[in-house]
């Protein structure tokens, strides 16, 4: 029986695949030979391979398309990019590349979208939805964009005081969107979102409050189930009672056009993703319950809109990593140490238990081995040594002093957010250049550094000295 790395991967799981394959005995990243960038680049290194975000974004109109198509829906379809998923000018300006609208959810957020119109990359026909917890300078910055002539603005209501600062504040009339606080996955700390109103305030809220307003018209229901898109029990309950709640709505508010179904759309985080999510079969049991569930209740259909944030963005991004020294602690556990850190670079390993497709660039024919990936930082939690449904990690056997490099595939969402891009990092072990990499007209490689690496005068300044 063979044992080289290869083979594990060729008797567990179809490969190649159309993201990752084999190049000389190297791995490929969306066609990309990752080896040359680390001849050139080093390690540790962020890649982002832009021409993946258009992918997926086109990929998502197309099994809405379709799916509306099979089943003569009359509503739309529209993609909104989830900007808290990475905030990053050329993410946005490739999001806005391909015409989709934008999800924000705080003051800063705002800036962004100053910035991106005073470049004139995006328009005021631009649809920017406003979600999130609004404290006043959020919701001052969003009536100054409304009062500036962006007139497709939408700000989700969170909770019911946000209204009358709007009323306060906006010159004219407005929309707005009304946000179900959906409940949490059973497993989950709390029953219910923190976020949105209360389902069974909604009615009569809008009856109350919002209907008898002149200025302002109900145009948008939105929820969000954090457990993502899944075929589960849980997540077809909520969706059907926004669904029923949507219905119940409509019928008292003819304005009511839109339903918001939120993000929470996976991507691939180990390599028999394909063989256990159908997206076009999800999209399809979506399309098809809106459509059986307001045709039964006699309203129209609504246009559907989507918040897909790691979806769009997530698969564009890898982290590529040294193997730099092996440790036997016992008999059972060798440790692959990386050149930087997992927790400064990866927070949602440790912060969610996030699993991340991680796979060697290069050895993939020498034997394999259980390996526990160690970062450099002196926390416990610095490490990683699970892969998706609990599997332990495996990774191609090194001789001493032979090179190993290893990526961490599809982490293009949330990560630089929530480690603080460009600030402190725990032991002050540094973040990664940041390496660009596009496609011209004719499907050249354009390669650009956005950022180099994190240079001691960076902390040193923040804390000081
Ligand atoms: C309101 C809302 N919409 C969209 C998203 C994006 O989710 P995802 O990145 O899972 O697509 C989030 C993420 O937290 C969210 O809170």
């Amino acid at each position: 029986m063979q044992n080289r790395y290869i083979d594990l991967i060729e008797q567990a799981f179809v490969f190649p695949q159309s993201d990752f394959n084999l190049d000389n005995g190297n791995l490929t990243f969306h066609g990309l030979p990752l080896m040359p960038l680390i001849r050139e680049y080093g390690t540790p290194l962020r890649i982002t391979y832009l021409p993946k975000i258009g992918e997926q974004i086109e990929k998502a109109r197309g099994w809405f398309a379709q799916a509306m198509a099979e089943r003569g829906y009359q509503g739309q379809y529209h993609y909104a990019y989830c900007t808290k998923s990475s905030h990053f000018s050329f993410v946005m300006e490739e999001v806005l590349r391909h015409h989709a609208h934008l999800e924000i959810s705080s003051a800063y957020d705002v800036d962004i979208i100053e910035r991106l119109y005073l470049r004139k990359q995006l328009d005021k026909d631009k649809v920017i939805i406003c979600n999130g917890f609004k404290a006043p300078l959020y919701t001052q910055r969003i009536a100054k964009l409304i009062n500036l002539g962006f007139r497709r603005i939408i700000p989700v209501l969170d909770s019911k005081e946000e209204l009358n600062e709007y009323l306060s504040a906006i010159i004219g009339e407005f929309e707005i969107g009304l946000r179900i606080a959906s409940e949490e996955q059973p497993e989950f700390g709390v029953y219910t979102s923190r976020l949105g109103i209360r389902f069974t305030e909604i009615i009569e809220y809008y009856q109350q409050v919002i209907s008898p307003q002149q200025r302002t018209k109900l145009v948008m229901l939105h929820f969000f189930i954090n457990s993502g898109v899944k075929d589960t029990m849980y997540y077809w309950n909520e969706f059907r009672k926004a669904l029923k709640l949507y219905c119940e709505l409509k019928k008292i508010c003819p304005s009511l056009k839109a339903m918001n179904i939120g993000g929470g759309m996976p991507i691939p985080h180990s390599l028999d993703f394909a063989e256990n999510y159908d997206y076009e079969y999800m999209v399809g049991e979506m399309v098809g319950l809106v459509a059986d569930t307001c045709r039964r209740e006699g309203v129209p259909e609504p246009d559907i809109w989507t918040e897909f944030g790691q979806f769009t963005v997530g698969e564009s991004g890898a982290l590529l990593f040294s193997v730099v020294r092996e440790k036997q602690q016992n008999d059972r556990e060798t440790w692959y140490m990386i050149d930087s850190s997992l927790m400064n670079t990866l927070p949602d390993i440790y912060g969610i238990g996030q699993r991340f497709l991680v796979l060697p660039i290069n050895k993939w024919h020498n034997p394999v081995k259980r390996v526990q990936i160690g970062g450099q930082s002196c926390d416990q939690m610095d490490y990683y040594n699970q892969e998706v449904n609990g599997q332990d990690v495996y990774l191609p056997e090194v001789e001493m002093g032979e090179p190993l490099y290893i990526g961490f595939f599809n982490m293009g969402a949330y990560q630089e957010a929530l480690s603080g891009f460009g600030g402190l990092k725990h032991c002050l072990l540094p973040s990664p250049p940041h390496l660009i990499i596009d496609r011209d007209d004719n499907g050249t490689e354009i390669f650009r550094v956005f950022s180099d690496s994190q240079q001691p005068e960076a902390m040193m300044d923040i804390l000081g000295y």
